[in-house]
């Protein structure tokens, strides 16, 4: 280590020996002189390209994205999916000049989701591929636009001052009220449901049906999870609870997959609010499936109230969504989730210790925190309510 550097810097603060150190640590990196060694040091010089690097990623992440967004809206992916073309074809049909397509084509090469052949056609990367292959995700890509102007400024979201466009394009969170416009509950309907089939499959891949009679998926949408569910479990009956115009939304999609309705039949279609309304009783196992992260914590208290109410001993509960890391911040929820909550003003990523202990806290016990493959879609807690229920939690 050159002179001056490092040398005779020693810990300053307290905190232990391993605090002293990382505070140590932490200024000796703080300085543009050992950055520039570091960058040069034969054993350190790899490290520091990767921090640079990384810390760089960070820096352009926003452009990163906005650039994900311009060959979505332009459908480039798919259009390059299995025919290469060069970037003046592209230039034309799409009306952008050819040297700024070259631009997008050669940005989207940098960011792996195209490729760019020997002779200087562009075709779609197996990275650009797989975001065709994710149900779901070019549409919430398309709708990032509204996030993002809310993310301008970051410190308005942060301290609540921010009059967010999230919040009106998600009204329902607001109460039965927000979602009387049939048009919005449709498109929101939608967006939920193009993306719940992957987070049908992670849940219902750790969490078992055997043994349940009926499942009533409470905030349940136009039914997806439901009928994920009940495809995995044949003789098991489906009950949903949402909003009214949602519930008509829910009703229509069960019919056009051929699920029957009516008297007798597998499915029982329930229209009422979880802030104003009861949970209807039958069912021996609930499920909130992205519900709890779009409310306040009076809300979620209210809800699994509601729940281990409408449950019978021994009833199951399961939470699926998106999930903090706790102790150990994630990027998915820690990051995008928790701001996203954010700016839609309402609700809260929690992590699945805080999850459970709400659950412990309502009544319920038996209470588990599997781990999900995939925790970017969803992260899974399950609870029972016990079958002798302790007094005034009934
Ligand atoms: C984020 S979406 C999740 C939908 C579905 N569970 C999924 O994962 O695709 C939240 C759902 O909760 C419903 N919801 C919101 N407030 C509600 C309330 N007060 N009572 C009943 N449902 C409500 C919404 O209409 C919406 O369908």
């Amino acid at each position: 280590m050159p002179e001056g550097i490092g040398a005779g810097v020693l810990p300053r603060r307290a905190g232990g020996l391993r605090g002293g150190f990382a505070a140590w640590r932490n200024r000796l990196i703080a300085a543009p002189r050992f950055q520039s060694w570091a960058s040069r040091f034969p054993l350190t010089r790899g490290i520091a390209r990767a921090e640079g690097e990384a810390l760089f990623d960070l820096v352009a992440g926003f452009v990163h994205s906005q650039v994900l967004l311009a060959l979505v809206e332009l459908d480039l992916p798919a259009e390059l999916l299995e025919t290469p073309r060069p970037a003046e074809a592209l230039a034309v049909r799409h009306g952008v000049p050819e040297q700024r397509m070259a631009a997008l084509l050669d940005a989207g090469v940098a960011l792996k989701l195209l490729e760019r052949l020997r002779d200087g056609r562009y075709r779609t990367a197996q990275r650009g591929a797989a975001l065709l292959g994710v149900p779901g995700l070019c549409e919430m890509i398309r709708h990032h636009g509204a996030f993002y102007r809310d993310m301008g400024d970051p410190l308005a979201v942060l301290r609540g001052e921010a009059d967010t466009e999230l919040a009106r394009f998600w009204p329902y969170v607001f109460g039965a009220a927000g979602a009387v416009d049939p048009e919005i509950t449709a498109r929101y309907s939608a967006l939920m449901e193009e993306s719940q089939g992957l987070v049908a499959e992670e849940t219902l891949r750790i969490v078992s049906l055997r043994g349940l009679r009926r499942l009533m998926d409470v905030g349940g949408g136009t039914g997806a999870f439901l009928r994920a569910a009940g495809r995995a479990a044949p003789a098991l009956d489906l009950q949903l609870f949402d909003l009214p115009p949602v519930v008509e939304v829910a009703r229509r999609r069960f019919a056009e997959e051929g699920f029957a309705m009516g008297a007798g039949s597998r499915v029982t279609l329930c229209a009422g609010s979880f802030r104003d309304d009861p949970l209807p009783p039958g069912a021996d196992a609930i499920s909130l499936v992205r519900v709890l992260y779009d409310h306040e914590d009076a809300t979620v208290t209210t809800l699994l109230g509601k729940a281990f109410a409408a449950l019978p001993p021994g009833g199951r509960l399961i939470v699926s969504e998106p999930m903090a890391g706790g102790a150990r911040p994630q990027r998915a929820a820690d990051v995008y989730f928790a701001f996203y909550c954010m700016a839609m003003r309402t609700g809260r990523v929690r992590s699945q210790s805080e999850i459970a202990r709400r659950l412990a806290a309502a009544g319920f016990t038996g209470i588990a925190t599997p781990a999900t493959r995939r925790p970017f879609l969803t992260s899974v807690v399950t609870a029972e309510k016990p079958s002798a229920a302790p007094a005034g939690k009934r």
